[in-house]
């Protein structure tokens, strides 16, 4: 299909338009891509063609919770990209569970899929190795894998959580408490990391009950923001490492009569469009979601055409965007 595209002058989502009339074309591009096709003696249907190449022309993403726009948007960026390219794609949602991801990573190798991007429920090194060992491209996306040499795409959690927290420290707040995403993934521990260098360079102490680990969803956020609050000594302003948690801390200071940020300061990590229309307006950090997708979708296209290539691992850069949850003490 890309080489019809090319020799006819137009885009691949033209040429599939024209194959299955999904939307109307002039009558000389159409004329174009018949030429092309018979030129190149193109067969339009892709099962046949994928099965003389055994290629399926389709990519398999696992991702661990849907209901998170974060993903939604990753996952709007791959089917995008994917579109373009002429594959389709099987979304399989994990619910951030590893039984779940191996019974996912299992049918999508039985699927015979061309390649798959994979965003870790857990620890998931044996779901990856597994794959690479039947030859199937595999992206990790987001989740770094430890003891896993694969094609890696991510954003710089580290970078984000010191962002956050000097944010925090610059309006003056010394009692500053992160609730972390689930420790064995590696975007928690590294936003925690930054969290923790912000503090020791500003010369801050961190108590130990001033961490609450969580999981990354708007009741873990509540609940540990809850906890946070009922400290003799609570914290003036909390760090949380994803939006959803942020939302869901936000939540329970407003069920403790708390305005916010008047009397306590929140800050997240993701950028997702809530965070943008919530009231308060969530000062957060930026994941670039849509780049992260478009970006792991043409390394996995790569791989496919050439598992040769050295591994990649493309780091995207982090902001803050200061909204209306932050205020200095
Ligand atoms: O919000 C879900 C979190 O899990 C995001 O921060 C993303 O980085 C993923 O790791």
């Amino acid at each position: 299909m890309r080489e019809v595209a090319e020799r006819a002058g137009v885009s691949i989502t033209t040429v599939s338009h024209v194959i299955n009339k999904t939307r109307a074309v002039s009558d000389e591009l159409t004329e174009r891509v018949r030429e092309a096709m018979d030129e190149l003696d193109y067969q339009p249907n892709l099962l046949a063609r994928g099965l003389r190449k055994k290629e399926s022309t389709t990519l398999g993403v696992i991702l661990p919770d849907i209901t998170n726009s974060f993903f939604a948007d990753i996952a709007r960026a791959i089917e995008d990209t994917s579109f373009r390219h002429g594959f389709s794609v099987i979304l399989c949602n994990t619910d951030d569970d590893v039984a779940k991801e191996i019974t996912y990573t299992r049918a999508l190798s039985e699927k015979q899929v061309d390649g798959i991007i994979f965003v870790a429920a857990g620890k998931s090194a044996d779901q990856v190795r597994s794959l690479q060992e039947q030859k199937l491209p595999v992206v990790v996306v987001d989740r770094a894998i430890e003891d896993i040499s694969a094609d890696t795409v991510a954003a710089d959690h580290a970078k984000g959580g010191l962002l956050a927290t000097r944010h925090l420290i610059d309006l003056g707040h010394k009692r500053i408490a992160c609730i972390m995403g689930p420790s064995i993934l590696e975007p928690a521990a590294q936003r925690m990391y930054g969290y923790r260098k912000a503090m020791q360079d500003a010369g801050l102490p961190v108590m130990d009950e001033w961490i609450v680990r969580s999981n990354f969803r708007y009741d873990g956020g509540r609940e540990a923001a809850i906890k946070l609050l009922s400290l003799p000594e609570p914290p003036t302003a909390i760090f949380a490492s994803n939006d959803m948690m942020a939302i869901g801390a936000i939540g329970a200071a407003k069920g403790l009569g708390m305005m916010i940020p008047d009397d306590l300061s929140i800050v997240g990590f993701d950028d997702i469009l809530l965070s943008a229309i919530f009231n308060p307006g969530l000062t957060t950090v930026t994941q670039p979601k849509y780049e992260i997708g478009v970006l792991a979708t043409n390394m996995l296209l790569d791989r496919i055409e050439n598992p040769q290539i050295p591994v990649r691992r493309e780091v995207l850069d982090t902001d803050l965007v200061v909204r209306a949850s932050t205020a200095p003490l």
